[in-house]
């Protein structure tokens, strides 16, 4: 099969189509993403696959993927330029996690802190897909001969773990596989939850007060900064041994680019109820057309399934060019 092909380098990442997204998946992830399509070749994958460790309802599953589809064209990333596409509908990335299944240790999974949480977040379904998660994220990596990873803090264990099983297969079979690197945005890597900042901010939290999800509206974002959790002192200053104080500094950072000193020097002799109205405002600034497109594109349905179709059969394309050299070096079929 003949696949067009780039000479820029590659980048491939992804997001379950579960529950809200959240301004912690927009600065650790796809903020980074939009930066980085003019550089490389970029694969933006909806994960759905992995959605379903966790149990789903079908209909807001098939839903929650066009919207995420929505939200990834509402940030800025480009589907003429980068391929966006649906996970379960590109069959090589459970044939490769079938493979890299049997080169990976159940201990090596077992150690997975991700695992760890969710395996005691749904005590009543620990599925063997929940502790084999990072398997298949490997094959979604793998398969495209990936360069760079850029992911949220949280990922990185798996991202070291796809490089392993890159180096194990290539070490039993000869130089098969692409060996990835990790890419992290430093500054908003890990955005913490605004009701308890020592955890991060999570799709998954039990109370919405934890995250700023990218369509609230504009008075729920003023409310959920209002309320977020800081500590007694008086001075707004970047110090990290005041996380709640650090992570509305880092937020309010990463949303106007200003720099520390700027925006020490703003907040000088203001109290923690302005610092929070500032941020809300700042938020707000930049989600507002964010959620117009958002909106938009979901109103033109047909449109976004036409990019998704496209996408899914660009990726297919790809995938299995690469499928075939692992088949043909480890002698199947
Ligand atoms: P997911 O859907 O949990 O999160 C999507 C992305 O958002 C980042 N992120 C955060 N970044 C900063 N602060 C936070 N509080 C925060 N919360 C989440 C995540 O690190 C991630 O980059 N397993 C992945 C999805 C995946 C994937 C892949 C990623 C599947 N296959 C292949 C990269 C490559 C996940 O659950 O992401």
């Amino acid at each position: 099969m003949r696949v067009p092909h780039s000479s820029k380098p590659r980048v491939l990442s992804g997001i379950q189509p579960t529950n809200v997204l959240h301004i912690g998946n927009y600065l650790g992830a796809i903020k980074q993403w939009v930066d980085m399509q003019k550089e490389y070749e970029c694969f933006f994958c909806i994960v759905d696959l992995h959605a379903i460790t966790v149990q789903q309802k079908s209909k807001s599953l098939h839903e929650n993927i066009r919207r995420l589809a929505a939200f990834y064209i509402a940030c800025g990333i480009d589907p003429a330029v980068s391929t966006i596409f649906v996970q379960s509908r590109v069959s090589g990335h459970a044939e490769l996690a079938w493979i890299l299944n049997t080169l990976v240790k159940v201990s090596e999974l077992e150690r997975m802190t991700q695992y760890k949480d969710k395996s005691n977040q749904h005590r009543t379904n620990i599925n063997a897909g929940l502790l084999d998660y990072p398997v298949l994220m490997a094959a979604d990596i793998l398969l495209y001969d990936t360069d760079v990873v850029p992911v949220g803090e949280d990922q990185s264990q798996h991202v070291e773990l796809t490089c392993t099983l890159a180096r194990r297969l290539n070490t039993q079979f000869g130089n098969v596989l692409k060996v990835p690197k990790l890419k992290l945005c430093v500054e908003t890597a890990r955005i913490a939850a605004l009701d308890d900042p020592l955890k991060k901010m999570s799709k998954s939290a039990s109370s919405a007060m934890n995250y700023i999800a990218l369509d609230d509206a504009s008075k729920t974002i003023q409310q959920k900064f209002q309320k977020a959790v800081t500590d007694s002192g008086r001075t707004i200053v970047f110090d990290p041994k005041r996380p709640g104080l650090y992570n509305l500094l880092t937020i309010y950072k990463a949303f106007t680019d200003e720099s520390e000193q700027a925006i020490e020097e703003h907040f000088r002799g203001n109290g923690y109820a302005a610092l929070k109205q500032e941020v809300a405002r700042v938020v707000i600034q930049a989600l507002e057309p964010i959620q117009d497109r958002y909106h938009a594109l979901l109103d033109r349905r047909s449109e976004l399934e036409q990019i998704l179709d496209a996408g899914t059969k660009h990726a297919h394309a790809i995938a299995r060019v690469t499928l075939e050299r692992v088949f043909r070096a480890l002698g199947l079929g």
